[in-house]
């Protein structure tokens, strides 16, 4: 018996940082998407395969014993822990301890991108070896195991990645609950500056900044939860379309001036955003983590110039949708 589960990559429209201080955040899965094979074997152990792990710059492909890679090793051993410690949880909540199964693995979503690839991992994991294990779990649960896996291997996690891989949609989060949204089409452009940000240290960083100076850093981060209200009133309203996407991108673009004063942009992440709105963005911001990773823009009228404008500041764009489906068993 082998079973395919598949789980989507995802951006966060709004709020990200500020939803580990228990704000709000919003997010949608997207449209690129990590598959997970799962097999029994016969030696009672736990066998990785992976490849196509889209690590920036590079192509690393391993399996257990083995792990060829021609830099940023830890990168490729960071999503090899994800999968290990989903594949322990799901092996123990069946009671299957010592039980011998193979996974292998291969993906669309770049590696330390701020997609989402780590959550995407897990959960397509735990549902793949859950699925093969006879557990019955739904889409719900197994984006709570994910964010089991999430705190084991990164101590700090809001959960927000591994529940809008496994649920899909647009999202609500709030303190390990969320609500859907209604579905609508987002002409977006995502724009990957090429190199990676560490979630841990990042998250690490703010928190470090916090506890310096709380009186400051509070201010921010409620300020970040009004903009995850209001967007989320924005996107339940009954606005045109064209006044919808106008004050998202104020949005956008006041929760980006923000993560900034928070200290998780670069250099690299700026310019691409500013060249994304000289291009005629409405709004472009950071998604994820920072330092590195992506950014968004929101481009109803001009998505390709918008994606010429981030090759031309030097980052790879790429136009994607957003997924109405999250954990699929293939
Ligand atoms: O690096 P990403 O895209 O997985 O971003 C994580 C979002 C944070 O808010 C920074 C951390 C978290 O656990 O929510």
């Amino acid at each position: 018996m082998r079973v395919l589960a598949s789980a989507p990559a995802k951006i966060i429209l709004f709020g990200e940082h500020s939803v580990v201080y228990g704000k709000p955040a919003i997010a949608a899965a997207i449209d690129l998407r990590t598959y997970v094979w799962a097999e029994f074997n016969e030696n009672g152990a736990i066998k990785i395969e992976a490849k196509d792990i889209r690590v920036p710059g590079l192509t690393v492909s391993f399996s257990e014993d083995e792990i060829y890679f021609e830099s940023d090793y830890g990168k490729a051993a960071e999503v090899l822990s994800y999968v290990r410690q989903a594949i322990e949880l799901v092996r123990k909540e069946a009671d299957a301890n010592g039980k011998g199964i193979t996974v292998s693995i291969t993906s669309q979503i770049p590696v330390g991108a701020g997609l989402g690839s780590s959550a995407a991992v897990a959960v397509a994991t735990i549902g793949a070896v859950s699925r093969l294990l006879g557990l019955e779990l739904s889409n719900e649960e197994i984006g709570k195991l994910g964010h089991k896996v999430e705190l084991l291997v990164q101590g700090a996690s809001s959960g927000i990645d591994p529940t809008v891989s496994a649920i899909g949609g647009f999202i609500h989060y709030e303190k390990g609950n969320f609500e859907h949204l209604p579905f609508m089409e987002l002409p977006i452009v995502v724009g990957y500056t090429g190199s990676s940000g560490s979630t841990k240290e990042l998250v690490a960083m703010v928190r470090g900044t916090y506890e310096e100076m709380p009186e400051v850093i509070e201010p921010v981060l409620v300020a970040m939860g009004k903009i995850v209200e209001k967007a989320r009133d924005v996107i339940t309203s009954d606005l045109d379309e064209e006044l919808r996407f106008a004050q998202l991108g104020r949005l956008m673009n006041i929760n980006h001036g923000l993560l900034d004063a928070l200290g998780v942009s670069t250099k690299k992440l700026s310019e691409l955003v500013y060249a994304a709105r000289v291009a005629g963005a409405i709004g472009a911001k950071i998604t994820g983590a920072g330092g590195g990773g992506c950014m968004y823009a929101l481009a109803p009228e001009n998505q390709s110039e918008v994606a010429t404008a981030i090759t031309i500041a030097g980052g790879t764009p790429m136009i994607t949708r957003i997924s109405r489906e999250g954990l699929r068993i293939e």
